[in-house]
């Protein structure tokens, strides 16, 4: 049975920073402890939570159950064909560690990914992206946990339900599974997908003209370290809320009304920049008590330093009633709020 500890603080297990703490806490190094842990009488009927980075969450009371600290570490090469690599990640490494794994043996397809904060497992959680690439497209397939059957189940593309921050697990499967390992389809003759605006300017600035993945992995890291706030230094898990997803006509009636908007075409309709929206609400920069909304990036929420989960909830509802009124677009957190 793997070590527990009881009345353990969290702070240093979720990027926001909170100090709020867990009844129990656990961490597990392989898949019997899991197995261990789950059948143990003492925990049979409380209530438990996986925490992997911790990026994703807003911890807004103290936890009156079990944490389970996804420790499982591992990367292996599976397969190789002509053109492709398939690479098993156990879903406790951390995901920029992977990614940097990758750009170390010429594996392309995650680099744009860059410096996304969290562990290989929670990618698949809410499909993770940037810049362009998203989970979905280097996604082979995933190793889950039942936690009904205590058996090991495959995902392939198909069944983990991958949509805009979505997966069957954010949906119809929530709590139902832990994920183990994540399995990814490499190229090993990466085309650069640089496609995304600020990527080619960080290019031009680096005087990159042929970039490698190397390069766009370092226009990457310099473009989110000059307006994404390292969570290491001031709280935060990123986006707070998702990119709202609009009708062709909502747009239109949007656009008559605010020309300057920021959107771009989906399949469905619309995406709206939050970041834009929040702004024009005049959140931008705003420190309310502890916390407020970034100065670079409106929509990232930041930990001041003492800010409690419950008062960046309510900053949070704040900002989504504003944004509601002025524009009558509902803005919906991508955060797990706890
Ligand atoms: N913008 C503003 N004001 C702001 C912030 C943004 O006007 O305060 C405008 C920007 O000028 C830009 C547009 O909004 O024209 C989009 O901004 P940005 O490129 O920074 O990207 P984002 O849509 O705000 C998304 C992801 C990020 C990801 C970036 C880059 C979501 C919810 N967020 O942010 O992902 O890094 O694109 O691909 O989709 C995350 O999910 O945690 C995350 C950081």
């Amino acid at each position: 049975m793997p070590h527990i500890e009881q009345h353990k603080s969290l702070k240093k297990y979720n990027t926001f920073g909170l100090d709020v703490n867990a009844d129990f806490f656990t961490s597990i190094n392989s898949i019997d402890e899991l197995v261990e842990v789950l059948n143990s009488e003492q925990f049979l009927s409380m209530p438990k939570m996986f925490l992997g980075g911790g990026s994703n969450v807003l911890l807004t009371k103290d936890y009156h159950g079990l944490i389970i600290h996804n420790y499982l570490k591992g990367i292996d090469l599976v397969k190789r064909e002509e053109d492709f690599v398939y690479v098993k990640a156990a879903s406790g490494e951390v995901w920029h560690d992977f990614v940097l794994y990758c750009i170390d043996n010429g594996f392309g397809g995650v680099e744009n990914m860059s410096l996304i904060p969290g562990s290989v497992g929670a990618g698949p959680m809410q499909n993770i992206g940037a810049y362009g690439v998203e989970m979905k497209d280097v996604f082979h397939e995933l190793e889950a946990f039942n936690l009904t059957t205590l058996q090991i189940e495959k995902f392939n593309n198909a069944d983990c339900k991958f949509g805009y921050r979505e997966s069957v697990f954010k949906n119809e499967k929530k709590g139902q599974y832990f994920i183990t390992s994540v399995t990814f389809r490499l190229n090993l003759n990466p085309t650069v997908n640089t496609t995304y605006g600020a990527i080619q300017q960080q290019l031009s600035v680096m005087n990159v003209e042929h970039p490698t993945i190397k390069n766009v992995s370092d226009a990457v890291i310099a473009i989110r370290s000059s307006k994404l706030p390292n969570p290491a230094v001031l709280g935060n898990s990123g986006s707070f809320f998702k990119n709202p997803e609009i009708s062709a006509s909502e747009y239109e009636r949007l656009k008559n009304e605010f020309p300057n908007v920021i959107a771009y075409p989906t399949n469905a309709g619309f995406k709206v920049a939050a970041g834009w929206l929040i702004e024009q609400c005049g959140w931008k920069g705003k420190v309310v008590g502890s916390c407020g909304s970034h100065k670079d990036q409106a929509l990232v929420l930041v930990n001041y330093g003492n800010a409690s989960g419950d008062e960046i909830y309510q900053l949070a509802l704040a900002i989504q009633d504003s944004v509601f009124e002025k524009f009558q677009v509902k803005i919906i957190p991508e955060v797990n709020i706890i």
